[in-house]
């Protein structure tokens, strides 16, 4: 949800490296892009719509500078125009401000700054920014102080880097409840919202905390707390990971490659925890909370949108292996509910970028109650991962296309072995689930070579309005997430239900204009599901099913079936949920749009 980058150095390269960090962030939002560069005299350039566009503008090699700042927007105040771009400046321009989050108290600000004679050119909160710094540098003729003195009034959620014309070495920033990051190079210094778009030209990094500022220079970091007024001294931490830098290949579409690594992110998510040969679970990540964890008696997991869906997968698994009581909430519920908490529950907070500011916020929540908390988070040294008592991370490596689809599956997996790890093996499922966990790699590239099936079906059903999808116990989370998908890349209607739901409400839809895709694997309910898919078609609802390799029942009932391998009910989600990431995928190129970059969404959603 916005991308900041910055350079500052000795190198005149400023505008090279920020195109190229606003490039790898522009997943965060792409309605717009902006750079400011202090070469001979401040330059600001924008653009409506991607980074390419920005990098075409900015050719002139000679008025490149040391010092820059760009940005990715994704639109909250104002529609993605020009004068809502950022960088945003002063009215001498000689401030300029890139910002990330929502200033809550833009209004209010606005109208102090109005009456003292200020006067706004964009619909944005952002702009109150460079105005107020104006307006104590006016009074104190220090841009630190400036600076400090207008973040101390600013309330809601930013990361802020500003550049003044007057003090070309430093680069300043800010954060409350966004991501910053600060990359120490030779004689030199990156600033990017997420650490992929400079771990190219460093793993040295430095993170702000909560009402953190820092001055940069090349050689130097200085960092304050504004809230108590005090210097604060941070080493530098190295990364521990490879980036890979998200190619291609030979796929049309990121979201396409990310799918069809599903194999390897099962394969990635269970190496060197899943041992076959002794029946053992080994997560590292909780080993310094083993002792916590045996005394707790209830789980809450908390999660927004897809991540919130694998939680409901968590939900069954850890409830059935495991045998502790889960519930899973909307992280953007969660923190505003006023529930009893005891120390001997657990909350698990999963993310796939470990920024989004309604998880962290829930994570925040329960600082106070003695909580245990654990991330299941995919991003390494992101926020939940730092804030978090304990996790395990998911290694599905970096996540590209926006529609989430293999951290789906590295979450699911992950749970797996959570519950698994919980139970201690006291269950009979213990052991079959273990060994069946290391069968879904091979399993998983068999759904895969399905995928030319898939793609004429979603042909065929690419022209309603309006979908639902259905299942039961296991299937439901798969129903949920199977309707997201296909709503936020089709923007065709789409609703989950579980299937026993169906005469409470929604068959009243149905009739020959109105889809059901039904999860129908084998497993104990399956006849039920296949009774909902015969009143469906009672009502002359069409019906695409999926179903388990060698089953009969369901290809007499439904229009079309797609068939998945054999495996334990448990682990279905994660075949299942290959073929409906597929079927969406399908559907949206067949309707011509643009699957990686859907329509006013953005990935990593770090404002409420
Ligand atoms: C949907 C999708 C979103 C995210 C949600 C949470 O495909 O990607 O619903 O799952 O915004 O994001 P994370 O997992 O980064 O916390």
């Amino acid at each position: 949800m916005c991308g900041i980058v910055g350079y500052i150095g000795k190198k005149n390269s400023a505008s090279k490296f920020v195109l190229s960090g606003l490039q790898s962030l522009e997943y965060r939002g792409y309605d717009s892009a902006g750079i400011a560069l202090l070469s001979k005299k401040p330059q600001v350039i924008k653009q409506v719509g991607r980074v390419e566009g920005l990098a075409n503008q900015v050719t002139d090699e000679k008025a490149d500078s040391h010092i820059g700042i760009g940005h990715t927007r994704w639109a909250t105040h104002g529609s993605p125009t020009m004068l809502n771009a950022h960088p945003h400046y002063n009215t001498d321009q000689t401030v300029f401000v890139v910002h990330n989050g929502i200033i809550e108290n833009y209004q209010e600000l606005r109208e102090r700054l109005v009456s003292e004679g200020y006067s706004f050119v964009s619909e944005t909160d952002t702009e109150v920014v460079p105005h107020l710094i104006d307006f104590y540098l006016r009074k104190h003729k220090n841009f630190f102080t400036a600076f400090g003195l207008a973040i101390k009034d600013l309330e809601g959620a930013y990361a802020i880097a500003a550049i003044y014309d007057k003090e070309p070495e430093t680069i300043y920033v800010a954060r409350l409840s966004s991501p910053l990051v600060i990359g120490v190079g030779k004689d030199e210094h990156f600033i990017a919202s997420d650490a992929t778009a400079l771990m190219d030209r460093t793993k040295k990094v430095i993170y702000l905390d909560d009402y953190e500022i820092a001055a940069i220079t090349s050689d130097n970091v200085s960092v304050h707390n504004i809230k108590e007024a005090v210097e604060v001294k941070r080493a530098a931490e190295e990364l521990d990971y490879d980036h890979e830098k998200a190619e291609l290949g030979d796929y049309p579409h990121f979201m396409l490659k990310e799918i069809h690594e599903a194999p390897q992110t099962i394969q990635a998510a269970i190496r060197g925890r899943v041992r076959a040969d002794t029946n053992t679970i080994k997560l590292g990540g909780l080993e310094a909370v083993s002792q916590q964890l045996k005394y707790i008696d209830r789980i809450v997991i908390v999660a927004c949108g897809t991540s919130f869906y694998a939680g409901l997968v968590g939900e069954y698994l850890i409830e059935e292996i495991a045998g502790i009581p889960v519930e899973v909430q909307l992280a953007s519920e969660f923190k505003y509910r006023k529930e009893p908490f005891s120390r001997s529950t657990a909350l698990i907070a999963i993310s796939q970028s470990g920024e989004t500011a309604d998880t962290i916020a829930a994570i925040k929540k329960v600082e106070n109650y003695g909580v245990l908390t654990l991330g299941v988070v995919n991003a390494v040294g992101s926020t939940i991962a730092r804030i978090t008592d304990a996790g395990v991370y998911c290694h599905a490596g970096h996540e590209q296309s926006v529609a989430s689809t293999k951290a789906f599956i590295a979450q699911v997996t992950v749970l797996t072995e959570i519950a698994l790890h919980l139970s201690e093996g006291r269950t009979p499922l213990y052991k079959p689930v273990l060994q069946e966990l290391l069968e879904l790699p091979d399993k998983a590239k068999q759904v895969l070579e399905n995928a030319p099936e898939i793609e004429k079906l979603a042909k065929k059903y690419s022209s309603y309005r309006d979908f639902l999808y259905l299942g039961r116990n296991y299937a439901y989370p798969c129903a949920l997430e199977g309707s997201l998908k296909l709503k936020e890349l089709s923007y065709i209607h789409a609703e989950g239900y579980a299937a026993g739901e169906m005469k409470h409400g929604p068959l009243a839809m149905i009739d020959k204009d109105f889809p059901t895709f039904a999860i129908a694997c084998d497993s104990e309910l399956m006849e039920k599901t296949i009774s909902n898919i015969q009143e469906i078609k009672a009502r002359k609802g069409p019906v695409l099913a999926i179903a388990t390799e060698g089953n009969k029942k369901v290809s007499q009932h439904a229009d079309d079936v797609i068939y998945v391998p054999s495996t334990l009910e448990q682990l279905q989600p994660l075949l299942v949920c290959i073929v409906l990431q597929l079927f969406a995928y399908y559907v949206a190129v067949e309707k011509g749009y643009n699957v990686d970059r859907p329509r006013n969404l953005a990935k990593s959603v770090t404002v409420e």
